[in-house]
C-alpha cells in the first residue's frame, strides 16, 4: 500500500472569503464569518479549508494582488480575526491552508513602491523593469488576461514592467536571490502561526524565458501568449527545489499547487519526494475552454472526451504521485452549469457529479456552495460583473467586432463571478449572507437553493455529499478510497464515466451513467453491494446493472 499521510486523507473547501459570510453588516464576507460557519463546515465532513486569499490588497483580481503578505485585508478583519479561525478551525480538527501568491504582488505593494520611487533602490531587481525600443515594450508578451504584458513606468521614459497578469500585478523577478529570501520568511512566520499549509498559486510561472524583440505572433493582435515563454521554463527546478528546502519540506504541512504538471514530470513535481505535496490539473475544468485560445469561438466537447481526460489524469497521476481533485473553484464557472444541458440541470445531476469527483484517488477539493447544488447567476449587463478577467474578455471580444450580446452571453457563461456570488445560507434576505447590501449580487434562485433547506432533509444534496466524505473519512471503506488503486471501467462504453478503487480484494466501483438515456450494463450485480447512489431505489437483480439516466452507483465487494 502507498504510504499514509494525513493530508491524502483530507477533505478540502475551499473558502472565497469575501462572498462565504458577512458579520458586521458592510455587505462584505469576513474571517468572523467564517469562524462562525466552522459547524457547517464541519458537519459536512471537511477537515482542511483553504481560504482563497485575504491578505492586504486592492482587489483588483480580489486579493489574488497582494499589497502586504503579513497583513489581513481590513475588509475582511484584523489579524487577530486569522489567528482566531485557524485556532477554532484547530479545536474542531481541522486544519487551514492560505494561498500563497508568489508569481506577483500588487502594485501598491511596499517593494513595487519603492522600485518605482528610486530606481537605485535595490527592490527595483525584485521584478522585471526593462527598457522598450523607441517607446515600444521589450517584446510582444501578451498577458494573460489580455493585452500588452509590459506597462509603461509613469514618469520614465521608454521604461516598462512586465505584469503577467493585470497591470496592477507585476511579476516578481525570482533571480533575484534577496526577493526569494523574503519570500520565504514570509513563508515560516505563517506556517509558524499555526497553519496546516497552503495552496500556491501560478507557481509554475516564476521562471521567465527572458526573449526580447518581435517574436512570432499567434492573434491579429500582434501579439504572442506569454505562457510560452514562462510556464514550466528550464531552471524553474532548481528555484522550487530551493523553496522546498527553504520552508516546507522543515514541517508537517499539506501544499496543493495550482500547476498543470505534464506527465513525465509528475514523480519531480508531486511524487513522494516532489516539491509538492500535489498539484490540481486544469484539462477537465477547462473543457469549455476553445483550445485556440480564442475564449469566443463556442466549444464543443463531448461526455466521452470529458471521460476520457478524466481517465487520463487519474491513470498519470496514480503512475508516480498524488493529486488533487476538484470540479469548482473561484476560477471556474459552477459545474452543473458547464457539464450538463440547462434541462438537466437538477438534484439527481447534481448528485451524480458529487459522486464522480468524491470517488478519485486524490484529495477533494469542494467548492463552497458545490455542495447544495449552487449554480451559475445571469446578470442583465456587463456592468455587473466585477471580475476583472470577464471584463476583459468583454472588451476583446468587442474589439473583434463581433456581436456585443453574443460576446456577453458567451464571456458570462464562463464568467469567474458565476460561483464568486455570495453563499445561499437561507431564504431571507440576501439570502442571510448579510444584513447589509451585498458587494455583489446574491443569486435569486437562493429561495430555492440554501443552507437552511437542505440541511432539512436527508434526500438533499447535501446529505449526499455529506455521505459520500463520510465514506472516505470515517467508514470501514475508507483505506480502500483514499488509498486504493484506481482502475478505469466501461471506458469504450458511450456516455459512461466508470472506474474502481482496489485494496487487495476489496474492490469499490464509481458507476456513472452521464447521459438522459436509460442504459443496462453487463456486471455481476449480485457480487455487490450498493453503498450509494443518487437514485432511491436500485434494482440489484439479475445479471444486469439496470441504469436510469444520470444515475450514479458506488458499489462495493465486501
Ligand atoms: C490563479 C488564481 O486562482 C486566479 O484567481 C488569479 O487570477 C490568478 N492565479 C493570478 O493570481
Amino acid at each position: 500500500m502507498e504510504e499514509k499521510k494525513w493530508w491524502k486523507e483530507a477533505v478540502i473547501y475551499e473558502v472565497y472569503p469575501k462572498s462565504f459570510k458577512d458579520s458586521n453588516g458592510d455587505g462584505i464576507g469576513d474571517i468572523k464569518g467564517i469562524t462562525s460557519q466552522l459547524p457547517y463546515i464541519k458537519g459536512l465532513g471537511a477537515n482542511t479549508i483553504w481560504l482563497c486569499p485575504c491578505y492586504k490588497s486592492p482587489w483588483s483580481d480580489n486579493g489574488y494582488d497582494i499589497a502586504d503578505y503579513y497583513q489581513v485585508a481590513p475588509e475582511v478583519g484584523v489579524n487577530e480575526d486569522l489567528y482566531e479561525l485557524i485556532e477554532k478551525a484547530g479545536e474542531l480538527g481541522i486544519k487551514v491552508l492560505m494561498d500563497l501568491v508568489m508569481n506577483h504582488t500588487s502594485d501598491e505593494h511596499e517593494w513595487f513602491q519603492k522600485a518605482l520611487s528610486d530606481p537605485d533602490s535595490q527592490y527595483r531587481d525584485y521584478y522585471f523593469f526593462r527598457e522598450g525600443v523607441n517607446g515600444q515594450p521589450p517584446n510582444n508578451w501578451r498577458s494573460y488576461f489580455g493585452g500588452s504584458a509590459w506597462e509603461p513606468v509613469p514618469g520614465e521614459e521608454n521604461m516598462f514592467y512586465l505584469h503577467a497578469f493585470t497591470k496592477k500585478m507585476p511579476d516578481l523577478n525570482w533571480d533575484n536571490p534577496a526577493m526569494r529570501k523574503e519570500l520565504y520568511k514570509m513563508i515560516n512566520w505563517w506556517i509558524d502561526k499555526g497553519i496546516g499549509g497552503f495552496r500556491i498559486d501560478a507557481i509554475l510561472n516564476i521562471k521567465k524565458n527572458m526573449v526580447y524583440g518581435t517574436l512570432e505572433a499567434d492573434g491579429d493582435d500582434g501579439l504572442v501568449g506569454i505562457q510560452k515563454y514562462i510556464i514550466n521554463q528550464p531552471g524553474i527546478g532548481e528555484l522550487l527545489s530551493e523553496l522546498k528546502a527553504q520552508t516546507f519540506s522543515r514541517y508537517d504541512i499539506m501544499t496543493v499547487a495550482e500547476a498543470a504538471v505534464p506527465d513525465e514530470q509528475v514523480a519531480e513535481f508531486i511524487g513522494p519526494d516532489g516539491y509538492f505535496n500535489m498539484s490540481f490539473d486544469f484539462r477537465a475544468a477547462d473543457i469549455d475552454v476553445p483550445e485556440s485560445g480564442e475564449w469566443y469561438e463556442p466549444t464543443d466537447w463531448t461526455v466521452n472526451q470529458l471521460r476520457d481526460i478524466f481517465l487520463t489524469v487519474q491513470k498519470e497521476v496514480q503512475n508516480a504521485g498524488w493529486g488533487a481533485t476538484y470540479l469548482e473553484n473561484h476560477d471556474q464557472n459552477r459545474s452543473v452549469n458547464k457539464y450538463l444541458p440547462e434541462s438537466d440541470i437538477n438534484d439527481i445531476t447534481k448528485k451524480m457529479l458529487g459522486t464522480i469527483l468524491l470517488g478519485f484517488r486524490g484529495t477533494p477539493v469542494i467548492y463552497q456552495g458545490e455542495e447544495i447544488g449552487m449554480e451559475n447567476i445571469r446578470l442583465d449587463s456587463i456592468d455587473q460583473y466585477a471580475d476583472v478577467q470577464t471584463h476583459h474578455q468583454y472588451q476583446e471580444g468587442i474589439k473583434a467586432g463581433l456581436d456585443a450580446q453574443y460576446v456577453f452571453n458567451t464571456v458570462t457563461k464562463r464568467s469567474r463571478d458565476n460561483s464568486r456570488t455570495p453563499m445561499q445560507w437561507n431564504n431571507s434576505k440576501n439570502a442571510g449572507f448579510t444584513d447589509g447590501t451585498s458587494w455583489f449580487p446574491v443569486n435569486p434562485d437562493y429561495a430555492k437553493i440554501n443552507v437552511e433547506t437542505e440541511l432539512q432533509s436527508d434526500n438533499s444534496i447535501y446529505a449526499y455529499y455529506k455521505a459520500l466524505i463520510h465514506l472516505r473519512t470515517v467508514s470501514q471503506y475508507k483505506d480502500t478510497l483514499i488509498y486504493g488503486k484506481f482502475v478505469p471501467m466501461f471506458d469504450t462504453v458511450d456516455n459512461v464515466i466508470a472506474y474502481k478503487r482496489q485494496l487487495g480484494t476489496q474492490e469499490i466501483q464509481f458507476i456513472v451513467n452521464f447521459q438522459n438515456k436509460r442504459i443496462d450494463l453487463d456486471i455481476d450485480i449480485e457480487q455487490f453491494k450498493v453503498l450509494m447512489s443518487n437514485y432511491e431505489a436500485l434494482d440489484l437483480t439479475g445479471a444486469k446493472l439496470v441504469m436510469e439516466p444520470y444515475q450514479a452507483v458506488v458499489l462495493s465487494n465486501y
